[in-house]
């Protein structure tokens, strides 16, 4: 089948140069929950929810639990039944649950990982997977070495059928590969282990390049470059900020700066960057020093629906959320995302299933997903409020649909825009100025834009 695929492709290729649309998964952070279990006392439905209390448990979990199996196993099968034969899958990773390290340990993790790979692997026998790492996919949580280690050895086995020999190899040394993407010449994708650079990584802390990843990823750009390849990039922990609390990065400085200048320098051969760790729907976007779009990195939501305990972020749970991809086979360029959900509520009750989102150009009014359209998809946000209103309703996989006001709306513009800690501190000091200042003219303004485009 996946040979009269490519054939059939090649042959296509062949006499017509249009574009071949193509579609891919991305599925991250499932946190299986191996303790859910209904029928205990609210506190006790799950180990996850760290004594808070679950209030509306049911088959698909809770908001405060991490995912149980049934919803894990619910999505892969939806998956199978939305789109049985993708071109390849996207993990980014996240497969524990949310508990103290002593809960779980080495080989505790490591089950997980190996439940989680094989069911997607007896539901995608013959789908090809890219899986990173994410940062509860190590014991203790987040301490990644920057150099082998029997974790990185014994997941390298577990996916061996996904990996190439080579990226084994890289895999085992430092939970990062490359290869070509689907085997087809003139086309990467670049697999990274971020959580290196995470700032609760006390193992990399003082650490110039660790793992060599970044001096290994950036001879993969420039050599991509004259092999003439176009590449993706996925990870788990992405650089830049998260969107519900002001302020907040992940990786340490040196390292969110050294990923933008690489994506600065390499944008012309990368063309899409697809990673997890929010648990939330968002993207960011990357510039050139002329201001111009270059690159944008989705992130697309979670699995679990867990709420979290991040100290400032009130309500942080989402629906649960798995992602298509529509893309231009020949130049990788992203056409669409279409995000499929469960209304947790509604599921529980027996009253719903997996159920189509949105799909990005419908909802967002764009021809397709390419830095330029982000950028203007930014843009409209940042000025229009029923605009940016909807994709904070698309922010939490429609979970939390209260208004976003105006630190709210600072707090999302700001995380999509500007990547680099200087930038993202100017975007804050200007955009909450303008709330005060200019706002409501640019709001009106743009409400009558939009109003002629709906009409129109
Ligand atoms: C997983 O879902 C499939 C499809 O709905 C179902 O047939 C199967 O029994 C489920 N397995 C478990 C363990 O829930
Ligand atoms: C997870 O894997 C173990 C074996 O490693 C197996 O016994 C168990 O049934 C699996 N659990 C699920 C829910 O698939
Ligand atoms: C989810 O389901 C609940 C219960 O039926 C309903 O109140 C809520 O509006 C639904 N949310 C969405 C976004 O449809
Ligand atoms: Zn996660
Ligand atoms: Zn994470």
């Amino acid at each position: 089948m996946a040979v009269f695929k490519s054939i059939f492709f090649l042959l296509l290729l062949d006499i017509c140069k249009c574009a071949i649309p193509g579609t891919f998964w991305h599925i991250t952070d499932q946190h299986w929950d191996p303790t859910y279990e209904l029928g205990s006392k609210p506190e006790a439905v799950c180990a996850s929810s760290g004594q808070r209390p679950a209030v509306n448990p049911g088959p698909f979990g809770d908001y405060v639990c991490d995912s149980p199996w049934h919803l894990i196993n619910s999505s892969v099968y939806s998956m199978k039944q939305i789109m049985p034969d993708p071109d390849f899958i996207l993990w980014t990773g996240d497969d524990t649950p949310h508990v103290p390290d002593q809960d779980l340990g080495v080989e505790k993790v490591l089950h997980i990982v190996r439940n989680l790979t094989h069911i997607i692997k007896k539901v995608f026998p013959d789908t090809k997977v890219y899986s990173a790492l994410g940062n509860h996919d190590y014991q203790p949580k987040s301490q990644f070495p920057a150099s082998s280690s029997y974790i990185y050895h014994q997941i390298a086995e577990m996916w061996s059928d996904w990996l190439e020999p080579s990226s084994q190899v890289t895999f085992k040394k430092g939970g990062y590969y490359t290869e070509r993407l689907l085997n087809r010449i003139g086309y990467r994708i670049m697999v990274l282990n971020t959580n290196l650079y995470y700032d609760q990584n006390k193992l990399t802390d003082n650490m110039e390049d660790p793992a060599d990843q970044f001096h290994w990823a950036e001879q993969v750009l420039t050599d991509a470059a004259h092999n003439k390849e176009r590449v993706y990039i996925i990870g788990h922990v992405p650089p830049g900020f998260f969107e519900k609390k002001r302020s907040k990065p992940w990786f340490r400085p040196e390292f969110n700066q050294r990923y933008v200048d690489m994506v600065q320098k390499h944008h012309p051969v990368i063309q899409g960057q697809f990673f997890g760790h929010h648990h939330t729907d968002s993207f960011r976007m990357f510039y050139d020093s002329e201001d111009h779009p270059i690159s944008t990195m989705f992130l697309s939501p979670g699995v679990t629906p867990w709420k979290t305990t991040l100290p400032g972020v009130t309500d942080g749970a989402n629906n649960p959320g798995i992602r298509s991809i529509e893309y231009d086979t020949q130049t990788l360029l992203v056409q669409d995302l279409v995000t499929y959900y469960l209304n947790l509520t509604r599921s529980n009750l027996g009253r719903g299933g997996w159920e189509k989102e949105y799909r990005l150009t419908e909802s967002f009014r764009v021809p397709d997903a390419s830095p330029g359209s982000m950028h203007w998809v930014l843009q409209r946000m940042a000025g229009d409020r029923c605009y940016l209103q909807k994709y904070y309703d698309f922010n939490s996989v429609s979970y939390d649909l209260s208004e976003c006001d105006a630190a709210c709306r600072v707090d999302h513009v700001c995380a999509a825009r500007a990547v680099e800690f200087d930038g993202y501190r100017d975007c804050v000091d200007e955009e909450g100025a303008g709330v005060v200042h200019g706002a409501s003219t640019a709001v009106l303004i743009s409400m009558a834009i939009s109003m002629f485009w709906w009409s129109w």
